[in-house]
């Protein structure tokens, strides 16, 4: 039975504002989900909007590569008690803030119930302290990659105009529509040669899963293929810091600019861990 004071703290809980989550996931491996996301919440980091960046591929994590940061520790220390939630955070540049929580947030099934509890309300503090949270998963359909995007606000699914990777960003999208829930979805295609090139992709996948799977996905945009990608892995440098004006670079600006404003309103509800946290355990 819920008493007096613990419905009191759910209402002044669901009223609280908290950050806006995105996860960026795809279907086939290898499609720029990392680099999407990374150069995603710079951009949105450099207009002044607190931006956490976690990285969730409980694989193959390597956003601290790819950031060039040293991360001195992960969410397994703050589980094993050797750290505090606040000491995680490792700085980024033009003020982003990360986590890299890959080996820990599979730990988190293994502590007792009162340390998951404050871990949890550390967590949810932390949600209140930024605007955007952007996740990147880990590719295809496991039971971690489904209950980050189901705790997502808005899931970035991410597909290159070759037909493995649309047909197996279908198969993502379809595991997602039946989650109860109800989270928006939207098609981003990188490595697109053209605009025409990536609107007939999303065209293909939306009227596909409008037809079949009744559910709407709409349209993040595309990202052109582009050589300074490479180029900027190679150098571990951030694309949209050190090739601000090459054509990728301005495509991912212009998809922070109407994520940031279709997600002015603060998210409503369920914090994002807690989610996480309901799903996993
Ligand atoms: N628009 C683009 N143009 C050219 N190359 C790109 C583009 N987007 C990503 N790449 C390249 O694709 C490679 C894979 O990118 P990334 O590691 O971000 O993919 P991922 O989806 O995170 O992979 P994984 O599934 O292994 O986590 C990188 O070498 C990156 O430079
Ligand atoms: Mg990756």
């Amino acid at each position: 039975m819920i008493d007096q004071a613990e419905k009191l703290r759910l209402m002044v809980r669901h009223h609280e504002r908290r950050a806006v989550v995105f996860a960026v996931t795809s279907g086939k491996g290898g499609v720029g989900k990392s680099n999407i996301a990374a150069n995603l919440a710079l951009c949105l980091a450099r207009t002044d909007r607190r931006v956490l960046l976690i990285d969730a591929d409980l694989g193959l994590a390597n956003l601290d590569v790819l950031l060039q940061v040293r991360a001195p520790a992960n969410l397994s220390h703050v589980i094993n008690g050797r750290r505090q939630l606040q000491d995680i955070i490792t700085p980024g540049p033009a003020g982003l803030r990360l986590i890299c929580g890959a080996s820990g947030l599979a730990q988190l099934a293994d502590i007792n119930d009162f340390q998951r509890q404050r871990l949890i309300q550390d967590m949810e503090y932390l949600e209140q302290q930024v605007d955007f949270i952007i996740i990147d998963t880990g590719a295809g359909i496991s039971h971690n990659v489904v209950g980050f995007c189901r705790a997502a606000d808005h899931v970035l699914v991410i597909s290159t105009p070759e037909p493995t990777s649309i047909t197996d960003a279908y198969a993502m999208i379809k595991i997602l529509s039946r989650e109860p829930e109800g989270v928006k979805l939207s098609l981003l295609v990188n490595m697109a040669d053209d605009r025409t090139e990536a609107k007939k992709v999303y065209q293909r996948l939306a009227v596909v899963a409008k037809k079949f799977l009744s559910v709407v996905v709409y349209d993040a945009g595309y990202i052109l293929r582009d050589d300074h990608f490479t180029q900027a892995v190679r150098q571990q440098q951030p694309l949209v810091l050190t090739f601000p004006h090459c054509q990728a670079a301005l495509c991912i600006n212009a998809l922070a600019g109407k994520l940031g404003r279709s997600a002015n309103a603060d998210a409503p509800g369920m914090g994002f861990f807690r989610r996480v946290a309901n799903w996993f355990f």
